[in-house]
């Protein structure tokens, strides 16, 4: 049967740029460290005035189009994921197709349009809604165009507002694809939670610690059910592990359970066994916080083995490079932990040809799913035509007076006709409600 999976991606960053350590802990009276140290972040990506979800999406896919060479003709599909969404009615994909229909040949007529939601694992939903419309034969020898797009932006004061971000992610999901290809194979760990939500408002009501719980005990469960598919889940089968960053330090915990759940009954805990016992096993826990703390004693002193930190250097430490100058993307965030996984094997001329990716996403609400991918032979190619250290680079440092103007202006607490502080060229912009125009 034939591989289905990432042919191309293209992301697209926030044009602004909150210094965390330097500009935000300062201004909250915060120890810089609780930032770099704690959640693991340098810098958040901003949106400026002129952008929104629909233009940073229009402009990945725009420059994924053009990279690969498209046309609208060669896409039957548009599915955006996103928890900004700004229409209970029309999805966000008919405002991107909008724009995108300014600047090619031919229009999306024939494209079957979407809008999914599941907090940040959405992005992940719609590349499988993709899978499975190719897998079944009823693409007609389109691809389709999947866009993760967020503003995760957070009232002011709350304790999210350490990990903002905004930016999107094109991917272009396709038979023979060029980049990885996916597996059949898929664990799920789901549950009705209240922790983060956004009942018709446009910052969340957030309770942060339990959401960590959450994301812990889904992921958890989603090993578990993936274990009753797949036919290993070795942490050395896998040559990173890309899992959704919040913020870096989320993804520390994450990746401590993951391998403690991975190595159980492996070599690698008996290996283990001498130097800090055999983990215990807890079948029955009263709730997601007993479950942890049953498991706390052996996790502690695992963290400190060469074993995992070599483990944790190799397969996690590179997915974040990425998320440490960019802060939370929401539905992208999993997607920028790949392209940041593969762009750190590229700069050091590692060879993953052939090689397993786990894919470890997550939504609040909650859900966690887990699969595995294969690194395709022309992933090279396609990294290194990404030019996201340029767009971080370019980006304006704002002051905290700015970014409190820029996140009034995103709340609608302000007039749009704020001066943008920066100035884009050939790029798709908001110009004010109804009006998304290509800026020249
Ligand atoms: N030096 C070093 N480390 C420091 C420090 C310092 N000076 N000060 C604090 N730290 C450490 C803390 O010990 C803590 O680390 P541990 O969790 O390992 O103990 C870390 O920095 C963060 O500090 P706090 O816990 O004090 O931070 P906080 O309470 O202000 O906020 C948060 C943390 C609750 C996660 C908050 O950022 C938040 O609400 N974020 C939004 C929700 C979120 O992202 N949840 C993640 C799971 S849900 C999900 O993944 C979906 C999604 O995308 C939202």
């Amino acid at each position: 049967m034939t591989d289905v999976g990432i042919d191309a991606i293209e992301i697209h960053a926030g044009k602004l740029k909150l210094d965390l350590p330097g500009t935000f802990a300062p201004a909250k009276g915060e120890d810089p460290e609780k930032y770099t140290k704690g959640l693991g972040l340098h810098a958040s990506s901003l949106p400026d005035v002129y952008e929104d979800i629909v233009t940073m999406g229009a402009n990945a896919a725009r420059k994924l189009m053009d990279r690969k060479g498209l046309e609208p003709a060669d896409i039957g599909r548009i599915d955006v994921a996103t928890e900004s969404a700004f229409d209970n009615s029309k999805p966000v994909s008919t405002y991107i197709a909008g724009c995108l229909e300014q600047v090619y040949e031919g229009d999306f007529r024939h494209a079957n349009k979407g809008e999914r939601k599941f907090a940040c694992v959405a992005g992940t939903q719609a590349i499988d809604d993709a899978y499975n419309w190719i897998r079944a034969g009823r693409n007609r020898g389109r691809a389709a165009l999947v866009v993760a797009t967020d503003t995760a932006l957070y009232a002011r004061g709350d304790a999210g507002e350490a990990t903002q971000g905004a930016g999107a992610v094109a991917m272009l999901i396709d038979e023979d694809p060029s980049l990885v290809s996916l597996s059949t194979e898929q664990g799920y760990g789901s549950m009705d939670e209240t922790d983060f939500l956004k009942p018709n408002q446009q910052f969340p009501s957030v309770d942060g610690k339990r959401s960590v719980q959450v994301y812990l005990a889904r992921m958890r469960e989603a090993l578990t059910d993936y274990e009753s598919v797949a036919t290993d889940t070795h942490p050395d089968d896998f040559v990173m592990v890309p899992f959704h960053t919040p913020f870096p330090g989320m993804v520390r915990k994450a990746a401590l359970l993951g391998y403690r759940h991975m190595i159980r009954d492996t070599e690698i805990e008996e290996a283990l066994a001498d130097e800090i016992g055999r983990q215990p096993r807890p079948e029955a826990f009263e709730d997601d916080e007993s479950y942890l703390d049953a498991i706390a004693e052996y996790t502690d002193k695992l963290k400190g083995t060469d074993r995992y930190r070599e483990w944790y250097a190799r397969s996690i430490d590179p997915t974040l490079e990425l998320a440490r100058h960019v802060g939370n993307w929401y539905t992208g965030s999993v997607h920028v932990a790949r392209a940041s996984g593969l762009k750190h094997a590229l700069e050091n001329d590692l060879d993953i040809t052939g090689k397993q990716l786990l894919v470890a996403s997550y939504g609040s609400g909650a859900q966690a799913e887990v699969h595995s991918e294969t690194v395709q032979p022309d992933w090279e190619e396609e990294i290194a035509g990404l030019d996201i250290d340029d767009q971080l680079a370019a980006r304006r440092d704002i002051t905290f007076e700015e970014y409190e103007t820029v996140h009034d202006v995103h709340n609608h607490d302000e007039e749009t006709d704020v001066d943008p502080f920066t100035s884009p060229e050939a790029e798709f912009v908001f110009d004010g409600w109804g009006r998304m125009g290509e800026r020249q």
